[in-house]
């Protein structure tokens, strides 16, 4: 489980995300419209922000402040207690270093057991043929939705605690985006599912956050975010869907 405790993320006197509280355990979805704030909470959790941010508050994992940790430390916990789906898949992966020495690499960082069938079959399972073959390729001549597969493979690899999904199917069309929907949603493992598609989180997890202007707008119970929206940025996400 992760608990964010009062974050604060401060670019030039400016706030990116404000009194941020949460408590992630099971599988919870974070929504909000473009630019709220979303992805700037993942990259707060796993330490990934700029340098000229300052981060205030903490974010309680293990028994551990990720907000106080050290790079070599939290770069022990990335990849491996928690896994990642970036955002961008194109920019996810090294372009110019085959998708296998990429995987290998991973396991070594983390000083584990190569275990290339088992790459093999996740990503088989996110319906990629040819595996062989996509493990001889170079990322820059793999599709967004080929490496969204591939990286929604790569953070299970390692069994996490948990995983954190941002935006991770979005460059996949609907038809695709529901199956691996699906397949996410029958993994054993807690998750964070970011999305602005309410409609899609709401089938994906138990309960939702709303962010706004880098603020909590709401949380509750999927079921009562979708009858019950008290907020009014929550009913314009809704009304967006329709
Ligand atoms: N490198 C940066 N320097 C300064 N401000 C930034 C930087 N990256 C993001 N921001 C600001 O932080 C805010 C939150 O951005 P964030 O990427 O978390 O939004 P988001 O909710 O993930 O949006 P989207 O749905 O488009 O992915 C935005 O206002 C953005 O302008
Ligand atoms: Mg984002």
């Amino acid at each position: 489980m992760i608990r964010i405790n009062n974050l604060n993320l401060i670019y030039k006197d400016k706030y990116i995300l404000k009194n941020i509280n949460m408590k992630l355990k099971g599988k919870v979805g974070i929504i909000g419209s473009s630019g709220s704030g979303k992805s700037m909470i993942t990259k707060s959790i796993l330490k990934l922000v700029p340098e000229k941010f300052i981060t205030q508050g903490s974010i309680d994992f293990m028994g551990e402040d990720l907000v106080k940790m050290k790079e070599k430390d939290i770069a022990k916990i990335r990849g491996k207690d928690i896994g990642y789906v970036p955002q961008d898949p194109h920019t996810a992966l090294d372009p110019e270093i085959k998708i296998y020495k990429q995987v290998q690499e991973l396991y070594k960082i983390h000083k584990e057991k190569v275990n290339m069938e088992k790459f093999e079959k996740l990503i088989k399972n996110f319906g990629l043929e040819n595996t062989e073959e996509i493990l001889n390729k170079y990322p820059r001549k793999l599709s967004g939705g080929q490496l969204q597969r591939i990286l929604i493979a790569i953070s299970l690899l390692l069994n996490p605690k948990l995983i954190i999904m941002d935006e991770a199917t979005t460059a996949l069309d609907s038809i695709s985006q529901y199956q691996i929907a699906q397949i996410i949603k029958s993994i054993d493992t807690d998750y964070i599912f970011i999305s602005h598609d309410l409609k899609l989180v709401s089938k994906m997890v138990d309960y939702i956050y709303v962010i706004n202007h880098g603020e909590l707008a709401e949380e509750g119970k999927t079921e009562e975010i979708l009858e019950r929206p008290q907020n009014e940025n929550t009913i314009k996400l809704l009304e967006a869907q329709l």
